[in-house]
């Protein structure tokens, strides 16, 4: 996800406002920092792989007099491991263009490429940025044959632009030149980016809490916009250099809330996130014409891809729940997988096929029983493809392939958009999978394919019902008992759904398969008791009604997740409305009334949401 900020002015030690910046802005990211300044015509530029402190500790001491601006970042890894040379700043061939970027450049390669001459000098998509504004500078200024030599500020805002114009893919962008000093360019595109206002200096950070000491003016940059900073001045353009009118804010928040983006928990923040971490992780894989570039990612040869004989998923907690949702998927889409629970994998590995996949899901990629579970399948000979969402973790290194979910870090215990995100990666694989070997036609992968994009807006549509089911978690919440029903695809949601209310606000909450419920579950059903039913649009709605007035008879109260075809078909006390897609896409919508009906009860309950009793985010032993 990474944090940038920017500082211009002479106010305030600009090291000083860069590096408090920087550390507001950890929870976005923090395997590699870095901070550049120019100050008396040079450009400093330091870099450390960890945390904001170990980057302190190496500039403690520098002196750095008349600075005029200055640009830093921390890191959350996707084009390259952590390490000191892939992270930001980035700077041109000279040394002279520095750039800080979050997001990601999805053209980079192709861009590169292009960029005949120049020397990169990391494995990131971010630094074919400085090189193109760098291959952009010399070629406006050989056009105007030194006339605005001294005039460099609107030849490299000119640059800017014409660079901006090429890239593809999501970015927030800081931008100093040294030969233009005491200003900062700076633009935004899908990642967040924030400018405060202050009186003879100016800020920008990738959102409030990085300048939130200093100012609370604020104007909130929107896509394809363009920012200007001096020390007295903003400005804000569109692609075209035309300027536009921006309203000033005034932010009320304090630290805290900052940190958190105005959420009062990490947990609702990361619920609101899903949007762009659904998005994040499709970008670059899929394409709407069915050409889908996993093979190179991945290094992953479409004949490997057609002789593996099924897939095995393993995985635990929420990403067992993402896991079993991919068998279902991968089932559907006409080739076999099963699912286990890592931590008991080692009993049945020996009969797992040498020749299938094992795909090892985990958020963090440091799960012991994951694992434990991916090294035991490599003893078995099984090749091991790992969906994680943190590079160079211990999970990368062992496993043959890996597929990143791009959500940025997750902060709180219970885990939430790491769990679409990862579904946003199996979709990819199962649609990849399926076409590679013939299961699936051009035309339906096409439909599959632009569904599949057409997603994130529907998320975002779905996180509407926030305020209800903020109301409905007050009428339950003398309720001590909860059951989640749900089938086929939607069963490992019923399973999730009650994972989160059990997380975070220690309720009893079970999950069950709705045709199970017959065989125990229905004995609990009291006068009263909350059963939460997936009852969206699926080949099984009838089956589903039918557990409804089973429940329904026995007193039970039901809440149901339906859309806008199915809430004809059933009757439930309450209703859960989702935007309506594809039955194989639903868990990605159904599971978001979900989390919030959690974190609501546990609001009321006053748990300690984002780090709850006896829980990890990382369970590193066995
Ligand atoms: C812990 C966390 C869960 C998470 C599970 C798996 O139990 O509290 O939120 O789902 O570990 O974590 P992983 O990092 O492997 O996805």
């Amino acid at each position: 996800m990474c944090g940038i900020v920017g500082y211009v002015g002479d106010k305030h030690k600009a090291q000083d406002v860069l590096l408090k910046g920087l550390k507001m802005l950890e929870y976005r990211g923090y395997d590699s920092c870095g901070v550049a300044m120019i100050a008396d015509d040079e450009v400093f530029l330091e870099r450390v792989e960890g945390r904001v402190s170990a980057l302190e500790k190496k500039i403690s001491g520098k002196k750095f007099n008349n600075i005029l601006n200055g640009i830093a970042h921390t890191r959350w890894a996707t084009h390259g491991l952590p390490s000191e040379a892939n992270a930001h700043p980035h700077t041109d061939c000279d040394g002279d263009i520095v750039v800080v970027h979050n997001g990601i450049i999805e053209n980079y390669i192709e861009l590169k490429e292009g960029l005949k001459g120049h020397t990169f000098k990391s494995e990131t998509d971010t630094e074919v940025i400085v090189h193109l504004i760098e291959e952009n500078v010399k070629k406006l200024m050989k056009k105007d044959m030194g006339k605005r030599s001294e005039m460099l500020e609107p030849l490299f805002f000119e640059a800017f632009l014409n660079t901006l114009r090429k890239l593809k893919g999501s970015f927030a962008i800081a931008v100093i030149w040294k030969k233009a000093p005491g200003m900062i360019l700076a633009a935004r595109r899908f990642s967040p980016l924030v400018i405060g206002k202050g009186e003879g200096e100016n800020f920008l950070a990738s959102d409030v809490a990085g300048f939130i000491e200093w100012t609370k003016n604020v104007y909130f940059v929107d896509d394809n916009e363009v920012v200007f900073l001096d020390k007295n001045n903003v400005a804000f353009f569109n692609l075209d250099g035309k300027k536009i009118n921006k309203e000033l804010k005034t932010v009320n928040w304090d630290i805290k809330m900052a940190e958190k983006g105005g959420y009062k928990h990490f947990m609702l923040k990361e619920i609101f996130e899903q949007e762009m971490g659904f998005e994040n992780t499709l970008m670059g894989r899929v394409l709407p014409v069915g050409k889908y570039i996993l093979g190179n990612e991945m290094n992953l040869k479409e004949d490997d891809i057609k002789k593996f004989s099924m897939i095995n998923f393993v995985a635990c907690g929420t990403a067992y729940h993402a896991a079993y949702i991919g068998r279902y998927l991968f089932e559907r889409m006409g080739m076999r997988a099963d699912v286990d629970l890592a931590s008991e994998f080692s009993s049945r590995s020996l009969v797992v096929d040498k020749n299938s996949l094992v795909v090892a899901i985990s958020q963090s990629g440091e799960t012991a029983d994951t694992i434990d579970a991916l090294r035991i399948a490599k003893k078995n000979g099984n090749k091991i493809l790992a969906i994680t969402n943190t590079l160079g973790s211990t999970i990368t290194r062992e496993a043959d392939y890996v597929m990143y979910t791009h959500c940025g870090p997750e902060i709180a215990v219970a885990s939430t958009k790491a769990f679409t995100s990862q579904l946003a990666a199996l979709y990819v694989l199962a649609l990849s999978f399926s076409y590679i070997r013939g299961n699936l036609l051009i035309t339906k992968a096409r439909e599959f394919a632009e569904e599949l994009l057409s997603l994130a807006k529907l998320i975002k549509e779905s996180l509407e019902i926030n305020d209800y089911v903020e109301e409905l978690a007050d009428k339950f919440s003398a309720q001590d008992d909860y059951l989640f029903i749900g089938r086929g695809i939607n069963y490992p949601v019923a399973l999730e759904g009650a994972l989160k209310l059990k997380e975070i606000s220690y309720l009893h909450a079970e999950g069950y398969a709705a045709g199970e419920m017959k065989h125990g579950p229905i004995a609990i059903i009291t006068n009263g008791m909350p059963v939460i039913v997936i009852a969206t649009s699926s080949s099984d709605i009838d089956l589903v009604r039918g557990n409804i007035e089973e429940t329904r008879a026995r007193g039970g109260v039901v809440v149901a997740v339906v859309d806008k075809n199915s809430k004809q078909k059933i009757r439930a006390d309450y209703y859960l409305e989702v935007p309506y897609a594809s039955e194989c896409f639903m868990p990605v919508l159904n599971i978001i009334p979900l989390q919030l009906f959690a974190y609501w009860t546990a609001v009321r309950r006053g748990t300690d949401i984002d780090k709850p009793r006896n829980l990890a985010k990382s369970v590193t032993v066995k």
